[in-house]
């Protein structure tokens, strides 16, 4: 029962000292947390005039290079206000800071849930647990959209961000789209951009932060992600063998590729590495949303995109079965190389 308090449960008992489950071995601290930090910042990309057709070209360049290299990028100007992004992560604090007992009823470990709140969903297929406690929430189902199963505090910014990171979605899939010397519809027929899931996260301030992590280093599983974050430090991206800070921007969102995508465009764009470490500072909050393909996920298969492919450029990757890919993705913790299962 203790578990379902949650990371901020046990720091709201008043502990001093991390619990040694959170502890991470000292070799994997030391491996993690040494590199040197690197003074290079994650490039910033103004959609404010995606409109314009000279703007439009440039914007797709910086998809392109953004994509190759960092796999990651943040966007301003991207259409969803200052306003509509503090409601979204002032909801998500309030329902990690309510009453213990409401978040209890959305406590559990069952993946096919809709609304799941827990601590480290891969909690037992990982070493160590991490700081933080998450409360997921899918749009898989474009039916459930407007559905009261959701928790009430939250409700009304949860599905109103959801509409426009949706939108933002689909505008991205069409850059990325172009970005691989495609047509705009490209990835959006091939229903990437079909559902989305969300990960709220909720990371305490941690008395002991050199200790242990907010997330472990990982890369994510899905086509794309679109994450908000509050203004608290923590998200690492690893770029060029040194670890890059993600300094939060106010109204900002940031952009990264998934395994998904480096594996339909054959490598041409790269799902990075990335981490959050734990800080003295909070909460940290942070939102984020996972495209991963539709919810018939046992009917589409995903391999390397035709026209991306020839002599000189032959498949390097197998194709898949959604279905499959994501079965197996939840059986292993987020910090296994998953991709490589997929090389030809
Ligand atoms: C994640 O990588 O899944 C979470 C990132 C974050 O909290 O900033
Ligand atoms: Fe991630």
């Amino acid at each position: 029962d203790e578990t379902k308090a949650g990371v901020k449960g046990l720091v709201d008992s008043g502990l001093q000292k991390i619990p040694k489950i959170f502890v991470r071995p000292a070799e994997e601290l030391a491996k993690d947390l040494n590199y040197k930090k690197a003074q290079i910042e994650v490039p910033v990309i103004d959609l404010g005039d995606l409109e314009k057709t000279h703007r439009h070209k440039q914007i797709v360049e910086e998809v392109r290079i953004a994509s190759e290299t960092w796999g990651f990028f943040r966007v301003v100007n991207h259409g969803i206000s200052l306003n509509v992004l503090d409601e979204m992560l002032d909801a998500i604090q309030k329902f990690n800071e309510q009453d213990v007992d409401e978040k209890k009823k959305y406590y559990t470990r069952d993946n096919m849930r809709r609304v799941r709140f827990n601590s480290n969903f891969d909690l037992f297929a990982s070493r160590t647990a991490s700081w933080r406690d998450s409360l997921a929430i899918s749009f898989l189902d474009p039916d459930q959209i407007n559905s009261d199963d959701l928790p009430a505090i939250c409700r009304k910014s949860v599905i109103e961000y959801s509409k426009l990171v949706n939108n933002l979605g689909n505008i991205l899939f069409g850059l990325l789209s172009e970005a691989l010397g495609l047509q705009p519809e490209y990835l959006r027929k091939m229903d990437c951009s079909d559902g989305h899931l969300f990960t709220c996260n909720y990371y305490p301030a941690c008395p002991e932060p050199d200790l242990t992590l907010g997330i472990t280093k990982h890369s994510d599983l899905g086509f794309l992600t679109i994450l908000l974050q509050n203004q608290i430090d923590g998200l690492q991206i690893f770029f060029q063998n040194q670890w890059v800070d993600v300094q939060p921007i106010r109204g900002a969102l940031v952009i990264n590729i998934g395994d998904l995508l480096q594996l339909v465009s054959n490598g041409k764009f790269t799902s990075n590495k990335h981490r959050v470490v734990a800080n003295r500072l909070g909460p940290r909050i942070s939102i984020a949303c996972f495209f991963s393909g539709p919810i018939n996920m046992d009917k589409v298969f995903y391999g390397p995109i035709k026209e991306l492919i020839s002599e000189e450029n032959p498949p390097v990757y197998k194709e898949v079965l959604l279905s499959d890919y994501m079965a197996k993705a939840f059986t292993v913790g987020v910090d296994e190389n998953f991709l490589v299962n997929y090389c030809k």
